[in-house]
């Protein structure tokens, strides 16, 4: 068993309360920070440790936080992105769930180190009964003197709100957040400036996911140096990987990086295997957004290197034979699966959650769904399948978010891997797999 950062306390009956946290060593790290550190020396530690946002993105965090406007006479800001709503991906709710100080005790590091005063979690709107236990752990760190003026003596005040999304996934996308936070339409704003220098109300603001500031803690507690000793090259420490789809053990993993894919899928600690002894046949291994992969080149690189759980294995091979680890939400598909429909399904998605500000995007998305329904239900034409990936191309790096890019690269990679289905659905006037 490899070692365990985020969810080595998961087990530990009552953990969501503060005294069984603060009993397990929890706030220790932050008492640390306050009695003996500076922010730029716990910025330094953040450096060191080479954590990589776990949002999707995968910037270096350290170098995200040095970006921070200073002196400009505003209020910083800290936002923590719990929006979480890419399909496929659902581990920072287990998180939040299973042990909302670890998460507060990131922040509050987080928040010194960068000197602001306010803090913000921006929760999925769905997501209310984790609303109320991050609610409880807040109310119990104020009660604590933990949050709030001047904490433990040491001049150093915070205060974390928790804001509830309305249920849209461009919300997750930081500026849309950052308009959703003042009260607008999440719409995605043209980048730059970035939030570093003009974020919310204007002013600096670093946002960061859930399991990236959940890092946190335990790089403070251990050193930078410990936490990049673990992992392989330019991906450090600890991942959370959310399996789902056809396997026998679907779940949330904390796996170190540089696990190899096969023994994630196969091995009992992990996924179990492939459901009912099915073959495997395609994985899309970072949530929806990123490239499907068949089964031989997600356990094999096209150079034939074993695929590991690292930022930069699953891209090797670029978009032609690699893919992306982005927020790590691992779907599984077995033989029974009908690689169109699955795309029909993602697109319909892209298409619900467009904010419609770009025109590529928000036509396309449609028009997308539009033919691969076509070619689902065996009304599809041959010219379809070229005129899908046309419209993919045009809609890639020709809008203000990354939203069009993440409903773009499926439609590319499904055809280029599994042309043949597509092909078949249109010979055959229906869907294959369909009884
Ligand atoms: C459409 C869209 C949805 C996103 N949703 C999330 C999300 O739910 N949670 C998240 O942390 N990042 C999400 N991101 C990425 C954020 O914009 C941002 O990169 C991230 O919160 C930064 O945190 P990190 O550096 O800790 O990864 C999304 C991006 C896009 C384009």
């Amino acid at each position: 068993m490899g070692i365990r950062i985020l969810t080595a306390q998961m087990h530990i009956e009552g953990i969501q309360q503060l005294d069984v946290y603060r009993r397990h060593g929890g706030y220790e790290a932050f008492r640390k920070v306050l009695n003996a550190m500076s922010p730029p020396a716990v910025l330094e530690e953040v450096k060191l440790s080479t954590l990589r946002g776990r949002g999707g993105a995968g910037f270096p965090t350290g170098m995200k936080w040095s970006f921070l406007a200073k002196n400009t006479g505003k209020p910083a800001y800290l936002i923590c992105n719990a929006d979480e709503s890419e399909p496929g991906t659902f581990k920072d709710r287990y998180l939040m769930e299973k042990n909302p100080h670890l998460l507060l005790e990131g922040m509050m590091i987080s928040a010194f180190a960068l000197e602001a005063a306010t803090a913000y979690i921006y929760i999925r709107g769905e997501l209310f009964y984790v609303h109320q236990i991050l609610e409880r752990a807040i109310g119990e760190a104020y009660a604590a003197g933990l949050l709030g003026k001047n904490i433990l003596g040491s001049g150093f005040s915070l205060d974390i709100h928790c804001h509830p999304g309305g249920g849209a996934y461009i919300c997750g996308e930081e500026t849309a957040l950052i308009e959703s936070l003042e009260g607008k339409r999440g719409n995605p704003r043209i980048k730059p400036p970035f939030p570093a220098v003009s974020g919310l109300w204007d002013c600096p603001t670093v946002v960061n996911n859930v399991e990236t500031l959940a890092a946190v803690p335990w790089i403070i507690q251990n050193g930078g140096k410990a936490y990049a000793a673990i992992g392989v090259w330019k991906s450090t420490g600890t991942k959370l990987m959310s399996a789902c789809g056809h396997i026998r053990k679907p779940g949330v993993y904390e796996v170190e990086m540089g696990l190899p894919v096969e023994e994630f899928i196969y091995s009992d600690e992990y996924c179990g295997g492939i459901r009912n002894g099915n073959q495997l046949k395609a994985v899309v291994a970072g949530g929806s957004s990123v490239p499907i992969l068949p089964a031989a080149l997600i356990l094999k690189t096209a150079k034939g290197e074993a695929r590991l759980i690292t930022y930069e294995s699953l891209s090797e091979g670029g978009f032609e034979s690699g893919t992306m680890l982005g927020s790590g939400g691992f779907i599984v598909m077995d033989h029974t699966t009908c690689i169109v429909k699955n795309l029909w399904n993602f697109t319909r998605f892209y298409h619900h959650e467009s904010c419609g500000q770009c025109s590529p995007c928000r036509e396309g998305t449609g028009w997308m769904e539009k033919v691969l329904h076509r070619i689902e239900t065996g009304h599809g034409k041959m010219e379809d399948i070229d005129l899908l990936s046309d419209v993919a191309k045009n809609i890639e790096g020709n809008t203000i978010c990354p939203l069009g890019d993440a409903a773009a690269w499926p439609v590319r990679s499904t055809i280029r891997h599994f042309r043949q289905e597509f092909e078949d659905h249109v010979n055959q006037k229906r869907c294959p797999f369909s009884k």
